[in-house]
């Protein structure tokens, strides 16, 4: 059997941290803070309907829904008679219930020095100005509109106020390229785009409208753009299509009337990487995303509303900057830092600074960003008062053990429980997880799944494997906050979930129970790569590759890094006719990983590429990726008797040392 984990388990130096018996035992101090005792997961368990439907009285309902669950696989409907309104959810509500003076947002900015301070009265505003504006410029029911924005404010608005008229967002992570934001306006035909000049990166300035005019060049379908001014860099300008921000939402009415919808109305779509190069747009319903977003930010952070102050570090642009910077906690009225920057805009202790001087008590971040701060030093938090952090939380990839007893020593002070939670875009919010002061935590474990969650191992023919053994995690029941689908290609979400597994949804992870019961998770069992917490398909980077003048042909694998987790390996044919002009390697390489920056990202350039006369083929013709996995991790090389010709892979081994790039 396949087994992508069997290098993590056998790492040097691991075995000491990795033990499945090195247990964190929960601290008295937590027991129900946020109400969680151990007998939640018997309660919900024993009736998860019940227990759903129960969780979703967290939110105000236009008119209370009769039903909870309806199943007809792959499609669920959940509260599905129920009406209610997502921003009035997480803003008026609150305002109504008298918390109108409560900070929403502690924003800092990139650089130190310039902060803003919203309360639930100013996002009241500013959220029914920007739907008045949105309605202005044509928004419906129904409609799609693009977010491609920097990490402020006006994102979070934008977002609400979208939802507000019942129309859907679909946010494009700003570091995406003009080529990707055009294939996702495309597929999923937004009227409107909302975006800024620029983004600030460490103080200068990356920027983001002009990807957006380029983008919608093949892009007829947008109608207006509406530009947030962050920068203050010149833009280029479409008379009739293009609206600042400043001049249209500011002079609205700040009274906008909000509309309920039922549960099942769309809310969101948000684009994802599978296993081909198409991005799938996951996409997402009201009542029972929202109940799952809030009933998990309550129980998982533990959250008090009137002394916690949360900073969930991860971008808009991604399902956890959906989930855990907008709707969670707004819905839960919670107090938040948001933070416009990199970890080391304006120094490398710049994180500490924030914490220290906003008394943040809860800090989610994800392992690759904790590695890259334990690289650093733990010398630079040292120098910081970090003792209102009470709870630490992390997502987006396996994390190492290492890097969470290095997260619990210096930045919780041993004293902070460490919430590790397995989700995706496609699960909508957190499935597995730990519950401060109920469960007991391992370094690297996710322990289990949430309460009213069902979660299996089984191997691959679907049979439930026993504890310590290795299989894919699958996913048993419905659940609320669960897609919905892909946008336009329902077959195509039949076929990739719950088709490979009967009767279950496939997640794409591997996973285990260890002896004593507990999860771990193992990374990914298909073609998606997990490159600082982003995911990336191998056909994605390869059509990208390909579609470069030089290249016949492409394959790409994720090897593991110790920094990024996985990192992308590219090898990479040339064409004949190109071979000549391209005779210094050096050059090519640098210029089509510049190309691969410029068609997806620059989070998704290799970090090697390897030129190679041949790839090696079985004799059917296709690539051989598991060899070039072997071969990208050093590792001995597998079965190559299939191969047309088995000397390809050893002569590829040889080039790796000299025909590489590593910046
Ligand atoms: C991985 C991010 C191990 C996993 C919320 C999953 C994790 C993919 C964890 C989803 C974790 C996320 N432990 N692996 N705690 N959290 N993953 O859609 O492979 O960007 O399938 O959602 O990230 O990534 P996505």
């Amino acid at each position: 059997m396949y087994r992508p984990w069997g290098d993590r388990m056998t790492e040097k130096g691991l075995e000491a941290l990795f033990s499945e018996t090195r247990q964190f035992a929960p601290s008295p101090d937590f027991v129900s803070r946020a109400n969680a005792h151990a007998d939640i997961y018997g309660l919900a368990n024993a009736d998860p309907e019940g227990w759903w439907r129960q969780q979703a009285t967290r939110l105000s309902w236009a008119k209370e829904p009769t039903t909870t669950l309806e199943w007809d696989l792959p499609n669920a409907r959940w509260f599905a008679d129920g009406e209610l309104n997502a921003a009035y959810n997480c803003v008026d509500r609150h305002v109504e219930n008298g918390l109108g003076d409560r900070v929403a947002i502690h924003w800092v900015a990139d650089q130190p020095g310039e902060e803003r301070t919203i309360t639930y009265a100013d996002l009241h505003r500013m959220v029914q100005q920007a739907a008045n504006a949105l309605e202005e410029l044509g928004v419906r029911e129904g409609d799609r509109v693009a977010v491609y924005m920097p990490m402020i404010p006006e994102a979070v608005v934008a977002l609400l106020a979208v939802v507000r008229l019942g129309a859907m967002h679909s946010v494009v992570f700003g570091g995406f390229a003009a080529d990707a934001l055009a294939s996702r306006i495309q597929d999923s035909d937004c009227r409107v785009v909302i975006t800024a000049d620029g983004a600030f990166r460490r103080g200068s300035v990356s920027p983001l409208k002009p990807a957006v005019d380029q983008a919608l060049e093949s892009c007829p379908g947008v109608e207006k753009v509406l530009v947030v001014q962050r920068t203050r860099t010149p833009v280029e300008w479409v008379d009739g299509r293009d609206h600042w921000w400043h001049e249209i939402v500011e002079r609205q009415d700040p009274h906008h009337q909000w509309r309920a919808f039922n549960a099942e109305h769309p809310l969101f779509i948000m684009y994802t990487s599978g296993t081909t190069a198409k991005p799938k747009g996951i996409f997402h319903t009201t009542g029972g995303y929202l109940t799952q977003v809030a009933t998990t930010y309550h129980y998982v952070f533990d959250h008090k509303p009137e002394t916690d102050i949360c900073w969930t570090a991860a971008d808009i642009g991604w399902i956890t900057g959906h989930s855990y910077i907008v709707y969670g906690p707004l819905i839960n009225a919670a107090t938040q830092v948001m933070y416009e920057g990199l970890p080391d805009s304006g120094g490398q202790d710049r994180w500490w600074r924030i914490i220290e001087s906003h008394k943040v008590t809860v800090l989610y971040t994800a392992p690759t960003t904790i590695r890259t701060l334990m690289k650093w030093g733990h010398q630079i938090p040292a120098g910081h008062d970090l003792t209102s952090l009470r709870l630490l939380g992390t997502v987006g990839e396996p994390i190492n053990p290492e890097a969470w007893v290095w997260y619990h020593t210096y930045i919780g002070g041993e004293r902070c429980p460490i919430v590790d939670t397995w989700w995706q875009t496609e699960t909508g919010a957190i499935m597995a997880t730990p519950l401060p002061g109920v469960t007991a935590t391992k370094p690297g474990a996710a322990m289990r799944a949430f309460p009213g969650i069902s979660l299996e191992v089984v191997d691959e023919q679907g049979h439930v494997v026993g504890h310590g053994q290795g299989g894919y995690l699958v996913i048993t029941r419905p659940w609320p906050s669960m897609t919905r689908g892909i946008w336009g290609d329902p077959q195509r979400f039949f076929d990739t979930y719950w088709n490979r597994f009967e009767g279950r949804y496939f997640a794409g992870d591997g996973a285990k129970y260890d002896d004593d019961g507990d999860l771990w998770l193992l990374g990914r069992v298909d073609d998606v790569m997990n490159v600082s917490g982003h995911r990336l398909s191998t056909t994605e980077v390869e059509h990208a590759l390909v579609s470069h003048h030089a290249v016949a042909e492409a394959a790409v694998v994720g090897a593991s890094d110790e920094h990024t987790g996985q990192a992308i390996v590219a090898f990479v044919t040339l064409k004949l006719s190109a071979t000549d002009a391209e005779a210094d390697h050096a050059q090519t390489i640098a210029a089509l990983r510049q190309h691969v920056a410029t068609v997806i990202s620059p989070i998704a350039k290799p970090r090697q590429i390897i030129l190679t006369p041949e790839l090696p083929k079985t004799r059917s013709g296709k690539i051989m990726r598991r060899l070039l996995r072997d071969v990208a991790e050093n590792r001995q090389l597998g079965d190559v008797t299939t191969l047309t010709d088995p000397t390809v892979v050893n002569m590829i081994a040889g080039l790796m040392g000299t025909h590489s790039s590593d910046d």
